[in-house]
């Protein structure tokens, strides 16, 4: 199906995992966009986004931290709550933050607060560790986004925001932990900077949908933060775009998202990492 660019399509039914398996299964591309407050959750409502994500990326493109690590569970619920107000259609998926999910019991608990405020998946970040969790919370009827690749919860490890799985042993690690956290049972797998050839691989070798950040443009989903949408961030990275320079408005913009996702026309060259 081609999307026309600029028009708003809004959702028709509610969005469910069980529908993003099937759009996976028949190559159709779904939207992601990372949003924390009621009237942009129901813009992308009325835009056609089938997965808005309350990303603790909110740390920084809201509460004016330098990373995502003193963002709290506390603040997460607040934004988790805003989000859910304004939003009826698309599914919810709400990080768990920082240390919040460190051992199986911790992460049950604070996912069944992100769930009780709204939230229809949760996001936790990590490799091979987090199997145990995973089929701890599936086991409770909590689905799971697994996060690989740049992790920014581990930036101090990482040494820095930098794209992961370059050398070969290190890709392997990635698709590694990739297969084991589909079998603990992730409902999807979300991968941040990661080279394009790696995320194409892991996507093909996954039965679960994968959702990517400057990982190219075979995944089975994008995500964007909205403010990288928007045009309001001062640097922006190399795997953003600004879609508000293209349209008048911000319905439009988000439209505009979405069609080119859709349509195969975002991410392009410039937007992917080799
Ligand atoms: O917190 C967030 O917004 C995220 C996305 C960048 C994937 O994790």
């Amino acid at each position: 199906m081609v999307y026309a660019s600029h028009s708003p399509k809004p959702l028709e039914k509610s969005i469910t995992n069980l529908k993003l398996q099937a759009m996976k299964a028949q190559g159709e591309k779904f939207v992601t966009v990372a949003l924390y407050d009621a009237p942009m959750a129901a813009m992308a409502e009325r835009s056609g986004v089938e997965v808005v994500l309350v990303g603790d990326s909110l740390g920084m493109t809201v509460l004016g931290y330098d990373s995502t690590i003193p963002v709290t569970m506390e603040q997460m619920i607040y934004h988790i709550e805003a989000v859910s107000r304004g939003n009826k259609k698309s599914l919810i998926m709400a990080d768990l933050p920082f240390m919040t999910y460190a051992t199986p019991t911790q992460a049950m608990e604070n996912a069944a607060r992100a769930m009780q405020a709204g939230a229809h998946m949760i996001k936790i970040e990590g490799g091979s560790w987090l199997t145990e969790t995973i089929t701890m919370l599936a086991d409770r009827g909590i689905p799971v986004c697994a996060h690989i690749g740049l992790t920014p919860q581990s930036v101090n490890k990482l040494g820095g925001f930098r794209v992961q799985g370059r050398t070969e042993e290190k890709a392997q690690e990635l698709f590694d932990d990739a297969k084991k956290l589909e079998a603990a049972g992730a409902d999807i797998l979300l991968m941040e900077c990661v080279p394009a050839d790696l995320a194409k691989k892991i996507t093909e070798a996954l039965t679960i949908p994968t959702i990517g950040i400057g990982a190219g443009r075979d995944t089975d989903a994008q995500v964007l933060v909205i403010n990288d949408i928007l045009g309001l961030t001062p640097i922006p990275p190399k795997f953003s775009k600004n879609f508000l320079v293209e349209t008048t408005d911000i319905p439009g913009a988000l439209a505009k998202y979405v069609g080119d996702v859709k349509n195969g026309v975002f991410p392009s060259n410039e937007h992917i990492f080799e």
